[in-house]
């Protein structure tokens, strides 16, 4: 039998109890060994829940009993999850999470302590709820040398953004809805705003350089910005619009963004739709793989918390170890990134666009009017920001993948 706790009993952390439970089985027969929560920590009481009796609100409980070997943290933000899971690891105690924010900002540091401690930190559910793109990173496809990782890595904005293009729903009623699906965030800003997606593409790019890539590193943009006429000349261009998450090698640098991308309807990236995400991921022997998957949700998220204490039980006595040094990574500027731009300016800004950005194609919507929209020509990010500002009625603008 073993032991386990959760840290924090809301939306993951409850269906952490849940996947045990309903799926107690197939649990016992993936780990060799029955799990069993024997505590939950959490602030607040459940009266009439399944699992009240287990409910306490003392972590030194938790830390000082014996008994407990694995600790799925599943409270979310820095503080005090990350006092939490240095103790737990100090203390011998394997940990498993699905906290993102804080794997981000001290994922290689916990992983670093887990080593010493001869425990796992394993963080399966922080990337892409569900999709076990993690354990393959670092497992099966750990002998390649990854190029580049392309993904939709945020579920609420991809439920948004699909709605707004297959229902013509407003922003913010979409926004309730993911909400209330458990999808978003506590401050939804970190999703729409792309600070969520920025913190997963800081896990990948971290597992994929082995070294420690900082969110504060990467240029993100989320997709407030983004308005029904945009998907109107989005559609005019066979194309979808997905906010991505994105890390590369090239010419020696190693680039890392988030932004909303128009993806051309053939590409398997723009029929990723709902709260569906994909990863995808370029080795240089084995060519492109794709994750995907439900990328939020509770039972989607729990399942991935559960395989990690599966594989910490299977591990027992041994430390899980990952390709992510805590040592900084260097993270080029976007500045020499080159792709074409979709840029929106008033009519009257035509000829200024001709003479700014030369070679453009432009791009027709019969449903928006008063308007100029063109494909730029390919150019690097520096050039295009210089231009973009000196565009006569500039009113936005989208990358192209
Ligand atoms: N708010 C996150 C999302 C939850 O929508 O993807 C899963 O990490």
């Amino acid at each position: 039998m073993t032991k386990i706790a959760v840290l924090g009993y809301g939306t993951v952390g409850s269906g952490v109890a849940e996947v045990l439970d309903v799926n107690a089985e197939h649990v016992e027969d993936s780990a060799g060994d029955k799990v069993e929560i024997k505590y939950i920590l959490d602030l607040r009481d459940f009266p009439g829940d399944k699992h009240e009796d287990k409910v306490i609100h003392d972590f030194e409980v938790i830390v000082s009993d014996p008994e407990v070997e694995v600790i799925c943290e599943t409270m979310g933000g820095i503080e005090p999850a990350f006092t939490f899971s240095k103790k737990a690891l100090e203390s011998g105690k394997s940990v498993c999470t699905s906290n993102k924010e804080l794997v981000a900002a001290h994922g290689p540091e916990l992983v670093e302590l887990a080593k010493k401690n001869n425990v796992s930190y394993l963080f399966e559910a922080s990337v892409g709820g569900g999709i076990p793109v993690l354990r393959s990173m670092n497992d099966s496809i750990r002998h390649e040398r990854l190029d580049s990782i392309t993904g939709i890595l945020n579920g609420t904005t991809n439920y948004i953004l699909t709605k707004m293009d297959q229902e013509g729903a407003d922003f913010d009623s979409v926004l309730k809805v993911a909400q209330d699906k458990g999808y978003a965030e506590r401050n939804p800003e970190a999703d729409i705003e792309g600070h969520d997606a920025c913190r997963k593409t800081a896990i990948l790019a971290s597992i994929m350089s082995g070294q420690f890539v900082k969110h504060e590193d990467i240029y993100t943009e989320g997709i407030t910005k983004i308005t029904g006429e945009d998907f109107e000349y989005a559609r005019e261009l066979h194309m979808a619009i997905k906010l991505l998450g994105s890390c590369k090698r090239e010419d020696g640098k190693f680039f890392a963004m988030v932004a909303p991308f128009l993806i051309p309807f053939d590409e398997a990236l723009a029929n990723v739709n709902g709260v569906f995400n994909a990863i995808n991921v370029h080795g240089n022997m084995l060519g492109d793989v794709m994750y995907y998957g439900k990328g939020a949700g509770k039972k989607a998220t729990a399942s991935a918390v559960v395989a990690d204490v599966i594989d910490i039980v299977r591990h027992k006595g041994k430390h899980i170890d990952w390709n992510m040094k805590n040592v900084p990574a260097e993270v080029a500027s976007i500045n020499d990134d080159v792709r074409n731009f979709f840029v929106r300016c008033d009519a009257a800004g035509e000829s200024s666009a001709r003479e700014l950005f030369g070679d453009i194609k432009e791009v027709v919507c019969s449903k928006v009017n008063g308007e100029f929209a063109f494909v730029s020509p390919e150019m690097s990010e520096r050039d295009f920001a210089e231009k973009f500002e000196k565009l006569s009625g500039a009113k936005g603008y989208l990358r192209l993948l």
